[in-house]
């Protein structure tokens, strides 16, 4: 109770954020959270150190001579794990049906001499020329109609025939040569999926007309749900229907990001199957996502995979925490387990506007990170540039002189961390009573008609992230159709997109005693992309006792009020209607455009034995800190954790019986912590009763015995 009292009354003392802090940990490594069953973790290799450093080797662009010197240089790095040949086709098939893994086959025993296991890529983001010469349909037609050019990578075109053949041969004369070797832990297929390119040839065409035609199986149902009566848009034949390119029927337009969605999914799963016919189970076989990258649904393309990966870079600038912590979350919730980085950059790209290099502590701080949020390895891309090629600028661990850079030191030091605390994160995952949803969906159906180019999807999903993720230790970020009965809070800040089957899922969620919060524009279409008809947020507008009357995409600021303070509405605002007298206004609008002034913004309303909330606006900061605090409050979130000074994230991994706290201290000065009593500092190998980070300082804490 007093605990309580204290949390939720206004401060601002630094002697109160100071008790806070304490009250934070006290809470975060109380009584382990509840870890759900699983019976292993598949990003736990059994055998190897429960989180894993590595790096992204290209022998193939070496003599050979030069190996064991690589090697040793990664071994003195505590790095455990390459992968390699994921670009090595020309190396592995130099002409058509004549296959060499000879020379990959000493790298990767080579490599275990020095306690060194490897993850192989399979080649298919790069064919070579001799196959893209002989075989031109293998290139994808570009949408300027346009064959892609030798030369680049991701050229290969995804739906042709006779490319995926090609792609299954490599992948299987790789499995049946490497799919029993005791050093290959796992696979990745292609590299980041060719960016989703697609092919716009006739037979793209053609497949995607037989998809549509399995989907709808008949016109007039197309038509309908496409509302095709529109602009003369009615189609009599199958082959009348066009590849989208532009703004198109929203209609149209998601269905060609789903078909998207399955001519990646099949393509990677030609080869996953094979691989799978030919090598041992224990062989994980991941890909390698890029965060909030949307040309496909990654809940789709996670699914015939091991565990998820992805390639964490910041490009210019410097690292967001919220939004790279944003991004691990989802990432781990794609299969909704711990994952992978399976790239990372080594101080700078040479890709982004500006390729700054991360400040001295910054590429260590990311990798513990990246671990707080449930990722059991993290890759350095790459180990030494290629002396020619189109990356020559990129970082790396090693010069050209294939001597250590600077920063081979840092990540010397995260590997030699990762050793000494390893078996404190066996079988730990974050664990969480809080989820935001996240669909692919949704994301398309706004972006196509975003309404106000102000409108950024994944700047809102930050803004709840941020204001709820300062208050717990860890936050799922979670599919709509996902499980939700373990979450106390699930936000959905813009599901546009709730068809019916996914409204009963979420209400099913509410009435056995969850809180549901729903954001602007939700619930205002159906799964053809055609909006409702009904108002906002559609089937839970009864639920919900109120409903949407108008929206307004917004040219200033309007002002808005109630039990969470006084702020702005921004961006987006929908003016709400309570239709019960159980249903309570919790905001309204101020004096703004006539429409919505004195209008209610956000509304709430028991329901079964939980709670849904509907806000209409995009609040501002300070608005969305105390949104947050009521939501957990409301919903019953224990630990309920309270600010942490400033820059410092705190994630929690359970499991074993076992808490393990991952301090960071992403603020440009020092911070102080106070513990509520000592504990253990697992990096410094002492204990304490006050944490001292400096600015990119990192601590793992766990009770002391
Ligand atoms: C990744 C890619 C790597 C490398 C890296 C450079 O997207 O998978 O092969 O190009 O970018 O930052």
């Amino acid at each position: 109770m007093r605990l309580r009292k204290l949390l939720w009354t206004t401060r601002n003392s630094s002697q109160l954020l100071q008790r806070l802090s304490a009250l934070i940990l006290l809470a975060a490594v109380g009584a382990p959270a509840q870890t759900p069953k699983t019976a292993t973790f598949p990003t736990q290799m059994p055998g190897h150190d429960a989180i894993l450093l590595g790096t992204d080797w290209y022998p193939e662009q070496w003599p050979e001579s030069r190996w064991e010197e690589d090697l040793r240089l990664m071994e003195a790095a505590h790095i455990k794990v390459v992968r390699i040949a994921e670009f090595a086709w020309s190396r592995m098939e130099p002409s058509e049906g004549h296959f060499d893994f000879d020379w990959l086959e000493r790298a990767i025993n080579l490599a275990a001499k020095h306690g060194i296991v490897s993850v192989l890529g399979t080649p298919t983001a790069a064919p070579p020329a001799w196959l893209t010469q002989k075989y031109p349909d293998t290139l994808r037609v570009e949408e300027n109609g346009h064959r892609a050019v030798h030369g680049l990578r991701a050229h290969g075109s995804v739906s042709s025939p006779r490319y995926r053949e090609f792609c299954r041969k490599i992948a299987e004369q790789m499995a049946i040569r490497f799919g029993h070797n005791p050093n290959v832990v796992g696979w990745q297929i292609d590299n980041e999926y060719g960016y989703a390119n697609m092919s716009y040839d006739d037979h793209t065409r053609q497949l995607f007309q037989g998809w549509l035609k399995n989907r709808y199986k008949t016109l007039d149902s197309l038509n309908a749900h496409w509302t095709t009566t529109y602009w003369s848009q009615t189609y009599d034949n199958w082959d009348e229907i066009p590849i989208p390119i532009g703004e198109h029927n929203p209609g149209l337009l998601l269905e060609w990001k789903r078909f998207v969605t399955d001519t990646w999914n099949d393509y990677q799963k030609n080869q996953i199957e094979v691989i799978r016919q030919h090598a041992e189970a224990r062989q994980f076989i991941i890909g390698n996502f890029m965060g909030f990258f949307d040309g496909f649904d990654h809940y789709v393309i996670s699914q015939p995979l091991t565990f998820a990966a992805w390639d964490d870079y910041v490009g210019s600038g410097h690292v967001d925490p919220d939004y790279n912590g944003l991004a691990h979350d989802l990432t781990r919730g794609f299969k909704r387990q711990n994952f992978w980085v399976i790239e990372t950059q080594p101080g700078a790209v040479n890709w982004a506007d500006v390729n700054n290099f991360l400040n001295r502590g910054e590429v260590r701080a990311m990798a513990w990170q990246a671990i707080g949020h449930g990722a059991d390895y993290i890759g350095y891309w790459q180990w030494r540039s290629a002396l020619n090629g189109q990356e020559e600028y990129h970082g790396t661990l090693l010069g050209p002189d294939g001597t250590p850079v600077p920063l081979y030191d840092e990540v010397s030091q995260v590997g030699r961390e990762f050793t000494k605390v390893q078996g404190y994160f066996r079988d730990t995952q974050p664990v969480s009573e809080v989820a935001l949803l996240h669909s692919y969906d949704s994301r398309w159906a706004i972006d196509f008609q975003k309404h106000t180019n102000k409108y950024d999807q994944i700047a809102l999903l930050k803004s709840y992230y941020h204001a709820l993720r300062r208050l717990v230790p860890s936050l799922d970020v979670v599919s709509p159709d996902a499980p939700l009965e373990r979450y106390r809070l699930v936000v959905a800040p813009d599901l546009n997109l709730i068809p019916e089957d996914l409204a009963h899922h979420l209400l099913d969620y509410v009435q056995s005693g969850g809180h549901l919060v729903l954001g602007p524009r939700s619930g205002m279409k159906d799964q053809f992309n055609a909006l409702l008809p009904q108002r906002q947020p559609g089937y839970l507008v009864d639920p919900l006792g109120g409903r949407v009357e108008q929206y307004y995409a917004l040219e200033k600021d309007f002002p808005v009020s109630g039990v969470w303070g006084n702020g702005e509405a921004k961006i987006w605002a929908e003016q709400l209607k309570a239709r019960t007298p159980e249903t309570q206004t919790l905001m309204s609008y101020g004096k703004s455009n006539g429409w919505l002034d004195d209008q209610a913004a956000v509304l709430t309303r028991s329901y079964g034995k939980g709670r849904i909330t509907y806000i209409g606006a995009i609040l501002d900061d300070q608005l969305m800190t105390a949104a947050a605090r009521w939501m957990l409050q409301d919903s019953g979130v224990s630990p309920i954790l309270s600010e942490l000074p400033e820059g410092v994230e705190v994630s929690r991994r359970s499991g074993d019986g076992r808490d393990v706290l991952i301090l960071i201290n992403f603020a440009p000065e020092p911070r102080q912590i106070k513990l509520p009593r000592s504990m253990q500092f697992l990096l410094q190998d002492k204990q304490g009763t006050t944490l001292d980070l400096p600015p990119y300082g990192v601590e793992v804490v766990t009770a002391s015995k």
